[in-house]
């Protein structure tokens, strides 16, 4: 049987704490523990100050997590790029992928933070995703 999934991508601009940088593994932690309990998979990006963010999974359950997170005071300015059905999830087998985007190429990285659409930053960010969990094997 097969049951609806869909895919959102966002961009937002990160508020850094008074008292230093953002704690990103904190927002790992949590996205983990609560992705993996309602089956969402996807990645997240931090770069130049700007959080991109690629979610999937059944509808009802996207939708709560994006309302959870847009009333984040940890960002602000969350635009939602594209949100389209799919046929399977291409974050498979990780609740949330910490995705480095040391390696990206000037072009590239412009695409995630300004230029590219939903497609492009989920293409880039699968790429990403894929090269660190090859370094993991
Ligand atoms: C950029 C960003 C991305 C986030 N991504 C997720 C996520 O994928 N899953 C999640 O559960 N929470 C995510 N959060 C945290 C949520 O906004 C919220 O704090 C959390 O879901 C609350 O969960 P809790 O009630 O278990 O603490 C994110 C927060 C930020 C700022």
């Amino acid at each position: 049987m097969t049951y609806p999934l869909e895919r959102v991508v966002y961009r937002s601009d990160a508020v850094a704490p008074a008292e230093g940088p953002i704690d990103l593994s904190a927002i790992f932690a949590t996205s983990v523990r609560n992705n993996a309990r309602s089956r969402l998979t996807g990645a997240l990006a931090l770069h130049d100050g700007v959080f991109v963010q690629v979610l999937e999974g059944e509808p009802a359950a996207l939708s709560a997590l994006m309302d959870m997170i847009t009333a984040d005071d940890r960002h602000r300015n969350v635009r939602v790029l594209a949100r389209w059905p799919i046929q399977s999830q291409l974050f498979l087998g990780s609740a949330m992928v910490q995705t480095d985007t040391r390696s990206l190429s000037h072009y590239a990285a412009k695409v995630v933070v300004q230029t590219g659409s939903g497609a492009q930053v989920t293409g880039v960010l699968a790429e990403l995703a894929s090269a660190r969990l090859t370094s993991l094997i």
